[in-house]
């Protein structure tokens, strides 16, 4: 995989498209991921995809779907046909919902004709202290073909292991609160411990310069990134 820029997705959590755009736009240089929560969709609904594409942004739509199968692989067609690149699933849903929404999410882009796109399980939340359940929802995703998971850096490698790429939020830059976030890890030590990509929120939106921020963020994956001499 290449560079930072091509790892990190920006966290849109605000509440309209253009609050969201105000926010994307100026981050550009360093992000080449947006991420789409429940807030933004819920105000401006697909139109952001658009939007965000439009600005040559990759989408990662965070909808954490969890429900019967009928009605995720119904959902996930959707969001196949309108080009989203990445979408995740609960792997606690299970296999069966798993399966079921990977294979109409996967339909739906073929069918649109776009490029396959990254189906996501998520383990354990962020938030959440006890990533106990991780080892058994890692299977999961793997058991139901999931290209990756949602976890922390401290799962990555088990993810690694079982052959699925990682989408790693909860980073915060050195001396960063945690907020609300349980499972923290800088940039650098999330890109150390294996994670292919990196969902990046208030440590840059938050900032009192976002786009220094942001700047320092990419730098310290690519430092991560670059194999040190000899
Ligand atoms: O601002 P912060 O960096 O905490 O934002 C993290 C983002 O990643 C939030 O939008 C949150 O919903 C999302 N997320 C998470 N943990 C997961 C999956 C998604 O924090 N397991």
């Amino acid at each position: 995989m290449s560079g930072g820029r091509d790892r990190c997705a920006i966290v849109l959590d605000v509440g309209d498209l253009d609050a969201a755009m105000r926010m994307a736009l100026p981050l550009a240089p360093w992000f080449a991921i947006a991420k789409v929560g429940v807030e933004l969709y819920a105000e401006s609904g697909p139109a952001c995809f658009d939007a965000l594409h439009d600005a040559g942004f990759k989408v990662f739509a965070d909808m954490k779907l969890y429900d019967i199968p009928n009605t995720v692989a119904r959902a996930a067609r959707v969001y196949g046909r309108r080009g989203v690149e990445f979408l995740n699933f609960h792997a606690v849903g299970g296999v069966t919902m798993l399966q079921a929404g990977i294979d109409a999410y996967h339909e739906g882009a073929r069918d649109a004709g776009h490029a396959a796109p990254v189906a996501l399980g998520v383990t354990v939340l962020t938030s959440e202290r006890d990533a106990g359940a991780a080892g058994d929802r890692l299977a999961i995703a793997r058991d139901a073909g999931c290209e990756g998971v949602v976890c922390s850096a401290f799962e990555a490698q088990d993810a690694h292991a079982l052959g699925l790429r990682s989408m790693v939020p909860g980073i915060r830059r050195s001396g960063d609160h945690a907020g609300d976030q349980a499972r923290v890890a800088t940039p650098g030590d999330a890109i150390r411990r294996g994670a292919d990509w990196l969902v990046v929120g208030r440590t840059v939106t938050a900032a009192a310069d976002p786009e220094a921020a942001a700047a320092a963020v990419v730098a310290e994956v690519d430092a991560a990134l670059t194999p040190v001499p000899g």
